[in-house]
């Protein structure tokens, strides 16, 4: 591929910075709770760092239990073991856990002990990224806020997991084995405040139905997406970050004003079958339409706003697009002049 750039525009950079919730609060200055009433006890498997004295690190130690976790902790890091089971003994005294590291062990849906996680009353973060489960664990905490489950053998969601989840901002489950009839359309319900919804590289042929209201960024890339019903969008009227890339959208599974919705500025609709540019908002600021099969592009028709408009900075309706992504497809350079005229904000074009 040849970056088009404009002599005086910069390249811009493309980060796959993911919006994440920021974990200073979390670390944030110690509860007034008096330290002294807690012994200083230390699981011989694990360090206990005297500075820190509310995080245990049991990580990458060949573990194949969870060692009992003292009433102190808060922060427990367990990855990279060969754990197998939750159970609540080791657990009965950690009253106090707020995030919990689990990932890259054995774990197996069976494994984790009916109830263990939702007596973690205060738990906030539960990762258990790469280990055996075949479900999402059930019951949570109603306190969670971010659960990953990313590289599992996830295949079914148990009704109602989420309905308590109020203060769940993210969820990933990306890289699982989600099938169409895995997502009920009352799955997702009570996830009142999720911001970030991940279900990438699973075997989804459907769009999911009935995605929580308030989601910032939906990430379904990797799956084999056929078809976007007419005004999925509006459903979830804060959608930004849209990433669709390696599904088999073609025209025709997508209706003619689907994308043209101002909340939307980050489009990614990368190795599709997309012959034509589907219609978006004057909003958007990043377009990925590579790797599909386009033959050619009409500046004046893609043109979110009228062309003809001399002046779109005084109408405040100017096209917002900074960066385009071609390559891929069947266009022949050069990029047309009514690209330019059109989006006078582009950085870079990718053909
Ligand atoms: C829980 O705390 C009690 C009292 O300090 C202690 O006797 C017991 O061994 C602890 N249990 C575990 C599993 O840590
Ligand atoms: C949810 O978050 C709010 C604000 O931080 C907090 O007051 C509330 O207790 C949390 N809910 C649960 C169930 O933990
Ligand atoms: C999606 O799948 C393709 C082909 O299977 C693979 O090459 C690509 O790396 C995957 N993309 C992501 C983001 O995982
Ligand atoms: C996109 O939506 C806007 C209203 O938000 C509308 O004015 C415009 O005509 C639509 N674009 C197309 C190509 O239909
Ligand atoms: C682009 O589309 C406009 C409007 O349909 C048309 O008038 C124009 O001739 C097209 N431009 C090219 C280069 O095909």
């Amino acid at each position: 591929m040849t970056a088009k750039v404009y002599p005086s525009l910069l390249v811009l950079f493309l980060t796959n910075t993911v919006w994440t919730r920021n974990v200073r609060q979390v670390y944030d200055a110690m509860d007034p709770e008096d330290w002294s009433l807690f012994t200083f006890e230390c699981p011989k498997e694990c360090f206990c760092p005297p500075s820190f004295p509310n995080a245990l690190y049991c990580d990458n130690k060949g573990l194949k239990e969870i060692p009992a976790i003292p009433a102190r902790i808060w922060y427990l890091y367990l990855q990279n073991n060969l754990i197998e089971t939750i159970s609540e003994k080791p657990f009965v005294n950690a009253t106090h856990l707020k995030w919990i590291n689990l990932n890259k062990n054995k774990i197996t849906s069976n494994g984790i002990e009916k109830g263990v996680l939702s007596k973690l009353k205060r738990l906030l973060y539960l990762f258990l990224e790469d280990n055996e489960l075949e479900e999402v664990p059930a019951p949570l905490p109603t306190s969670l806020e971010q659960l990953r489950l990313a590289r599992n053998k996830i295949s079914r969601i148990p009704d109602g997991v989420f309905s308590n989840l109020k203060n769940l901002t993210m969820l990933d489950l990306q890289h699982n084995k989600l099938l169409d009839s895995a997502l009920q359309s009352d799955t997702f319900q009570g996830l009142n405040n999720l911001m970030q919804l991940n279900i990438a590289k699973n075997a989804l042929k459907k769009m999911p139905l009935s995605i929580p209201t308030n989601t910032v960024q939906l990430f379904l890339d990797n799956n084999s997406i056929e078809v976007i019903p007419e005004n999925y969008f509006s459903a979830i009227p804060k959608v930004t970050f849209l990433r669709l890339n390696y599904n088999k959208l073609s025209d025709d599974g997508i209706p003619p004003n689907v994308f043209n919705v101002s909340s939307i500025l980050d489009l990614q609709l990368s190795h599709n079958q997309l012959t034509k540019i589907p219609p978006f908002n004057a909003h958007l600021e990043h377009l990925h339409l590579d790797h599909n099969r386009i033959k050619s592009v009409n500046g004046t028709l893609i043109c979110p706003t009228s062309i003809a408009i001399e002046d779109h900075s005084s109408s405040g309706n100017m096209p917002r697009l900074r960066y385009l992504r071609l390559d891929g497809n069947e266009i022949q350079p050069p990029i047309p002049l009514d690209i330019m005229i059109c989006f006078r904000l582009l950085q870079a074009v990718v053909i």
